[in-house]
């Protein structure tokens, strides 16, 4: 959510933050600005719109340079005006800030600032920091990086809230200084010149060796160097990570968008997240990162599974799974809401927080509300250099590669394959025999070709999806294993083609949604032959009766019932029920995506939408 970019060196500094907000544009899209230190002073642009707009802005009025930073923003505080676009500046204009996260107590603040004269130029809360470093700056005597610092540590120690930022002072040319707390900042090491960015992507194709910064450590960094502190005022240890991200790893390739490439990227991503994890020898799943013994993992007497969006929606899916397969009481809970709510746990509560970014604010909030209470909490990630990551008692890495498609894809089948992991290790220390895990592990074994079978029928699924596009409502449903997956092909659906849809059990149907139902509304109906198939067939056949459309998703060679009932059937290869989830959704990630490129839409950055969503 927002990116951040700065560049210390001897290159022309705005073409690097240019490139590297490009490459975070899919955090936020509202409006971006640059500010690089050019002889003596400190150089603006900012522009409403995308990165585009800034980068025709510039090429027509060039900024020059080698010391920057730019912003590209998801707003928070203030409308999406030029004015409220970062950089914000301090009193003096010399000191330039950009920041990620959110200045709680900066309206109390502002006041006090307007009583002793400061003049606010937008509505954010970012400019109060900036006049706030920028005051206790203007009364120290030096003009040094130390001294900057020291103004950084004063004015950090009266804002309430979380921040990643980036500062340039007009009288500290060649200098850049970087803080964090509960924002993500990873510090980048060139030759003869550093990087800050808020995401790794942004720098992969200048640097490979990087520092994630910690919460409550200020970077200072030049061309030569940097040094790391805490706020509090003292050293700070760091090393060096080699990143293994690839410039591909963060391009489109020949796809039109990332969510289509991460789409087709399924087949790697699922193989990848069962990687060196199945033991037939031993009929399980090998999950070291847990950190706990097989012992211990029988102690478990409940399971809560955490997360927001499509992440809930895996979790949800793993409650299924985990009931299934090894018979422990699980339960799903909105990180959001869990974070304030006191749920009754046991000492045998065992809590998993997902999350594809490591950074959502409320997934973090949970986990640290569950590590508080004694509850051992383990991660279910993508980013390995996350904070979620890093402060989960252990875990399971997803090793999906980036996802930048702002509509999350592969990290959703990713996380559905390690949640059925972790179900046949439980259910292997329990009641599940040894020949029940072998089928597991080699029916896991086959879900890539079967995905890849998949991704095959895209062109079918474009073709009904064109039909379907132009209607207002659409509705999903399904049973059981598929019952999150029906609010997750809503959710997709809904989020990037801007189509309301809802997805829900199916048998609500009569319940109320019913209702609904129309012949301009569509419904899609999950319905694989599994244990309830004839209940989904009943479903389909009250919708048909009152004249909704119906788009099926049955299985290969058992379709002939939904062939006689439905408008369209879609077909998934032949796999056990709990598998399905997997292939059901990618065949929902193809539908939303062709409805919303029918449509014309941004599929990869909707609209009010941005990825990792770092703040509450
Ligand atoms: C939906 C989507 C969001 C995320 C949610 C959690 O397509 O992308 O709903 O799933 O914001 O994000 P992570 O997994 O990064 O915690």
């Amino acid at each position: 959510m927002c990116g951040i970019v700065g560049y210390v060196g001897s290159a022309e500094a705005a073409p690097i933050l240019l490139e590297g907000l490009r490459r975070l544009e899919y955090r936020g899209y509202d409006s971006a600005g640059v500010a690089t230190l050019e002889e003596g002073i400190v150089s603006v642009r900012k522009e409403v719109g995308r990165i585009d707009d800034l980068r025709k802005a510039i090429a027509i009025n060039p900024i020059g340079g080698s010391t920057g930073i730019s912003h590209t923003r998801w707003a928070t505080h203030g409308k999406v005006t030029r004015e409220n676009a970062h950089p914000h500046f301090d009193r003096s204009g010399k000191l330039a800030l950009v920041h990620n996260g959110v200045i709680e107590n900066y309206a109390s603040l502002r006041a006090q600032l307007e009583e002793e004269g400061h003049q606010f130029h937008s509505q954010t809360d970012t400019e109060v920091l900036a006049h706030l470093v920028g005051r206790a700056f203007d009364r120290c005597s030096e003009r040094t990086p130390g001294a900057l610092v020291s103004a950084l540590r004063e004015a950090l120690g009266q804002v309430a809230g979380t921040y990643g930022i980036a500062i340039v002072h007009a009288d500290l040319p060649g200098v850049l200084i970087g803080a964090r707390r509960g924002s993500p900042l990873v510090l980048g090491i060139g030759k003869g010149e550093h990087f800050l960015a808020s995401d790794v992507s942004a720098i992969v194709g200048y640097t490979r060796d990087v520092v994630y910064l910690n919460d409550y450590e200020i970077a200072v960094l030049s061309d030569e160097g940097f040094t790391l502190s805490t706020v509090q005022g003292n050293g700070a240890d760091y090393s060096v990570t080699k990143v293994d991200m690839t410039e591909e790893d963060v391009g489109k390739g020949d796809y039109p968008h990332y969510m289509l490439k991460e789409i087709h990227e399924q087949v790697r991503s699922v193989t990848d997240a069962m990687r060196g994890r199945l033991s037939h020898e031993e009929a399980t799943a090998k999950l070291g990162g847990l950190n706990m013994s097989n012992a211990e993992l029988r102690t478990i007497e409940r399971i809560v599974l955490s997360g927001c969006g499509t992440a809930f929606h895996a979790a949800m899916v793993g409650e299924y799974l985990i009931e299934s397969l090894a018979q422990i009481p699980t339960e799903c809970e909105y990180a959001s809401e869990f974070r304030y709510r006191n749920l009754p746990m046991t000492k045998d509560t065992l809590v998993f927080v997902l999350s594809q970014s490591g950074e959502t604010a409320d997934t973090l909030a949970a986990l640290r509300e569950s590590k508080r209470k004694g509850h051992r909490t383990l991660g279910i990630c993508n980013n390995v250099a996350s904070t979620i990551a890093r402060e989960s008692d252990g875990g399971v890495y997803m090793h999906a590669g980036p996802e930048i498609g702002v509509a999350a894809t592969k990290s959703f089948t990713s996380q559905v394959t390690i949640l059925t992991l972790i179900a046949l290790l439980l259910g292997r220390i329990r009641n599940l025999s040894s020949s029940a895990g072998t089928r597991i592990i080699t029916e896991l074994e086959a879900l890539p070709a079967q995905i890849e079978k998949v991704l095959q029928l895209e062109p079918e699924i474009a073709k009904i999806a064109k039909r379907y596009a132009h209607s207002k409502v659409m509705l999903f449903m399904g049973r059981q294993f598929n019952y999150p997956v029906a609010m997750e092909g809503a959710l997709k659906l809904k989020e990037i083609s801007y189509i309301a849809a809802m997805g829900y059990p199916s048998a609500e149907l009569k319940h109320g949604v019913i209702a609904l139902v129309n012949p301009e509304t569509p419904s899609v109906v999950i319905a694989p032959h599994d244990a309830v198939f004839h209940k989904n067939l009943s479903n389909i056949e009250e919708v048909k009766a009152r004249g909704g459309p119906v788009i099926a998703i049955g299985t290969e060679g058992k379709g002939k019932e939904l062939s006689l009932v439905c408008d369209d059937v879609i077909l998934i290869p032949d796999a056990p029920e709990i598998l399905t989830p997997i292939l059901t959704s990618i065949v929902l990630q193809i539908f939303a995506y062709h409805i919303a490129v029918e449509l014309g839409c941004d599929v990869d950055k909707p609209r009010n939408l941005a990825k990792s969503v770092t703040v509450e």
